[in-house]
């Protein structure tokens, strides 16, 4: 560290700094004399006095301790929870600026991260629906909820989101905006009836209690609810009276599920599943194509602007109905369907076994006989089958977060296909891997942002390279 870099700011600082952007993860970014420092829960144009948390070679990061001036552009978030709940940390901006924001991020890791130094990246395009747009959503109970003031009283049990930052906490909602209406009200009973009930929340630092999480689902098209119930362990006559009380509160339910889970890991997903009512899953159609939805699958959870990323991928493969498209990471199978109107083989690739068993169905239901699902982990199942299965001219990818594994580039490098298509929902990883991409055999050719997620700082984005060496 040289003298300058002291001089700037240290730890346990607090200093003045304005916002001038949110950067990728949603903190804002100020400048200090050209260092940058990250900071929690802020928006552009806001000036606040901060708090240094810690301070690295390159960068610093604040924690916010006042807003001294808000933004210009703040207006008032719709949510009380806002500021404490990890849902949506931008409702505080009007949604223009919340897709500028977003733009801005992507162009600045394509560009920056992926070296593509000039390359223009078109506005972000806008959900359909800002609010109520989400067709599943996870909560967590908790026995300790967050008091929102130091004067709240503690309160024994509670339903809701972590708070950002925190695994061990949760703030109650009685709303969230994200969600259709029905389903704040289903929420709302379940929290009511296990406070009643006196059921134990999970704790996750000491593995006792019985209520995991509450997750639902709904069929944007079909208006169809699933309620899923993930506790430690199953109690068939408790789950027989709760049937019998939310099933008579909310007819419309058409599925409901108590999912077990014993793991240690706080994740929503069980080990197995006790179907109360109804079939276990849920249908919803994306364009003209329905589908088949259970309680683990991945699923797009803005249906509608769902729609509008699976047109720009359509679009970015170019298809002229000859062709053999590798979906890799498909889910569902929803992308695979979509393509293989207009393609001659779509080959699909998934790790989880009921995504799978869940595209078989709905390829079936739809009367396709060009698509092929492949179960397996894509870091080796893509060099198993690659001997078996024709050639790609086209491969689509849609990795989680983490973006493609290694052994993921140098196959798909391998198999050399004529087109690229990068779905991804995060920009960082995405313009990581162009770069492999295009440090050899591929040109970018286009990135577009698609806003799947309104007043949070997620952003989806859909890449299209072009072969330009066989390698
Ligand atoms: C972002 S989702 C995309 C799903 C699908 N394309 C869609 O739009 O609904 C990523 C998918 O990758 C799957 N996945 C995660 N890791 C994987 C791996 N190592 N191998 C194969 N599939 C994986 C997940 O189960 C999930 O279905």
């Amino acid at each position: 560290m040289n003298d300058a870099e002291q001089i700037v700011v240290k730890k346990g600082d607090s200093i003045e700094l304005e916002i001038e952007s949110l950067a990728f993860g949603g903190k804002g970014v100020a400048k200090v004399e050209g260092l940058a420092i990250f900071v929690e829960r802020v928006i552009p144009g806001q000036k606040v006095l901060a708090r240094i948390v810690k301070k690295k070679k390159s960068y610093a990061e604040a924690y916010p301790l006042e807003v001294l001036r808000k933004a210009p552009n703040e207006i008032e978030a719709k949510c009380p929870a806002f500021g404490t709940c990890g849902g949506c940390r931008i409702q505080n901006l009007e949604y223009t600026d919340q897709l500028f924001e977003k733009t801005r991020q992507v162009r600045d890791l394509i560009q920056r991260v992926g070296g593509f130094s000039d390359f223009e990246v078109p506005a972000a395009l806008p959900s359909p629906e800002a609010f109520h747009y989400r067709n599943k959503m996870e909560f967590t109970f908790t026995s300790t909820p967050w008091r929102n003031h130091p004067d709240d009283e503690d309160q024994p049990f509670g339903l809701g989101q972590h708070i950002p930052g925190r695994f061990d906490k949760i703030v109650h909602l009685e709303t969230c905006y994200l969600q259709k209406p029905v389903m704040n009200d289903i929420m709302n009973f379940v929290f009511a009836f296990g406070q009643e009930h006196k059921w134990e929340a999970y704790n996750n630092k000491t593995h006792a209690g019985w209520a995991r999480n509450l997750v639902l689902r709904y069929g944007e098209h079909t208006d169809e609810i699933m309620v899923n119930l993930v506790t430690k362990t199953y109690e068939k006559e408790h789950m027989q009276v709760f049937k019998q009380a939310i099933m008579s509160a909310f007819p419309q339910i058409t599925t409901l599920i108590n999912s077990i889970n014993t793991r240690l890991s706080d994740t929503a997903i069980g080990e197995s599943e006790v179907i109360l009512h109804g079939p276990g899953h849920i249908r919803d159609r994306l364009g003209d194509s329905e589908f088949e939805i259970s309680a683990s699958s991945f699923f797009q959870t803005n249906t509608r602007q769902a729609e509008t990323l699976y047109a720009e991928a359509l679009k970015a493969a170019g298809l002229q109905g000859g062709e053999v498209v590798y979906d890799l990471y498909c889910g569902t199978g929803t992308i695979a369907l979509f393509l293989a109107k207009q393609a001659k083989k779509v080959y699909g690739f998934e790790l989880i076994a009921s995504s799978i068993k869940n595209a078989r169905r709905n390829a079936k239901a739809q009367g396709f006989d060009n698509v092929e699902f492949i179960l397996g982990d894509l870091k080796d199942v893509l060099s198993q089958n690659v001997d078996r299965i024709e050639a790609a001219d086209v491969i689509v990818v849609d990795p989680p977060r983490a973006g493609l594994h290694q052994n993921v580039v140098d196959d798909i490098l391998k198999v050399g296909p004529k087109r690229l298509v990068y779905v991804s929902c995060n920009p960082s990883t995405l313009a990581r891997d162009l770069k492999l991409f295009c440090a050899t055999d591929y040109e970018l050719v286009s990135v577009q942002p698609v806003d799947m997620f309104p007043h949070t700082t997620h952003i989806e984005t859909v890449a299209q390279l072009k072969r330009i060496r066989k390698g």
